[in-house]
């Protein structure tokens, strides 16, 4: 074990420094609900064995324990102040995921978190600590909302969606939900795509590829975007999805004239501690555990980005 990660357990297990509950010992979680979202994706709806719901803010992610296998970084996919149990939507890639995606209702798994920074939507939030921001940004509150997602990339952004959607209700900004994926079969979340478009929110779904019975839209998100009907002059725009997907989508806003500070991406980088301890998570001079996911694509995240294609 890593000399820093030994330190953050003994911390963790009271030998001193931060013995927050959750930060290295995970809470269990019971599943008390699952359902597949496509033939890979499945949401888990997990309420806590010993006290009550969790707080947390819309983009922040926790680490899930599949107890004898591993942990693994998975963002939150309820929303924040919401009755009932804590969702996570959770693509099986590799051992962890698939032990999570098959975690049987009844079962117990570890639960540590919330981490990192939010998508800076809900009332109460801000983007980041102040001082471990990468930009310094404060939470934007006016103008349009769009929302990117592309596949599993609406996962961490419904949420963030909902408060939107239920601050558009209030006298707030127009909402846009741009979503893409590989194939229709692939597109998560359905019920919620109809019902934050009966809510009033403009909702576009493409995908890559068609599949019989799709008469929807086919093609990449960004050809989307140009005619979703928002003002790129005072919109701020969240996006989550591959990278490629993000490194495009913020290009095809910034030439559309949407100010690049005022959009967010997700980041994803391997993550163990989740507590800016281990250093995995690095990406230039942020640790993405704590200083991410969540960024705005301005200045040093877009040159890193970029660096990345070369
Ligand atoms: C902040 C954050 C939030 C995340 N939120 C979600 C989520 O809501 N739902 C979800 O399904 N996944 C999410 N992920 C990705 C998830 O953590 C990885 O898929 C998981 O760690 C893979 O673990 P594994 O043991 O199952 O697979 P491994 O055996 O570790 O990896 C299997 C394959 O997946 C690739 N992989 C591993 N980690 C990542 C990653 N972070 N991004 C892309 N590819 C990866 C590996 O290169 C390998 O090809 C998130 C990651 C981060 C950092
Ligand atoms: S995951 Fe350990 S420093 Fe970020």
């Amino acid at each position: 074990m890593p000399a820093d990660l030994a330190r953050a357990v003994r911390a963790d297990t009271g030998s001193g420094g931060d013995a927050r509950p959750g930060v290295m010992t995970p809470a269990l979680y019971r599943v008390v609900g699952r359902r597949a979202e496509t033939d890979d994706v499945t949401t888990l709806a997990l309420a806590p064995v010993v006290g009550g719901p969790m707080a947390f803010r819309s983009g922040q992610f926790n680490m899930l324990t599949a107890f004898g296998i591993g942990e693994a970084a998975i963002s939150v996919s309820s929303t924040p102040h919401e009755d009932g149990p804590l969702r996570h939507t959770v693509r099986a890639v590799g051992s962890v995921t698939r032990a999570l995606c098959n975690t049987p209702i009844g079962d117990v798994i570890g639960v540590r978190g919330p981490f990192g920074t939010d998508w800076g939507v809900g009332d109460t939030d801000s983007l980041a600590p102040v001082d471990a921001s990468p930009s310094g940004d404060a939470p934007v509150t006016g103008g349009d909302f769009v929302v990117v997602a592309g596949g599993i990339g609406l996962a961490p952004l419904r949420g963030a969606v909902d408060e939107l959607v239920a601050r558009r209700a209030r006298g707030g900004g127009r909402v846009f939900v741009v979503v893409g994926a590989r194939a229709p079969s692939q597109v998560i979340f359905h019920d919620d795509l109809e019902a934050w478009a009966r809510a009033g929110a403009h909702v576009a779904v493409t995908v890559d590829i068609s599949e019989p019975g799709w008469s929807g839209r086919v093609g990449l998100v960004t050809s989307v975007l140009g005619e979703a009907g928002f003002d790129p002059g005072d919109a701020t725009v969240l996006v989550c999805g591959p990278e490629i997907m993000m490194r495009f989508t913020a290009r095809t806003l910034i030439d559309d004239g949407v100010d690049p500070n005022r959009i967010r991406v997700s980041l994803e980088r391997n993550m163990e501690c989740g507590v800016a301890w281990c250093g995995h998570c690095q990406l230039g001079p942020f640790l993405l555990c704590r200083d991410g996911p969540i960024v705005p694509y301005a200045g040093i995240v877009a040159h890193l980005l970029t660096q990345r294609e070369r």
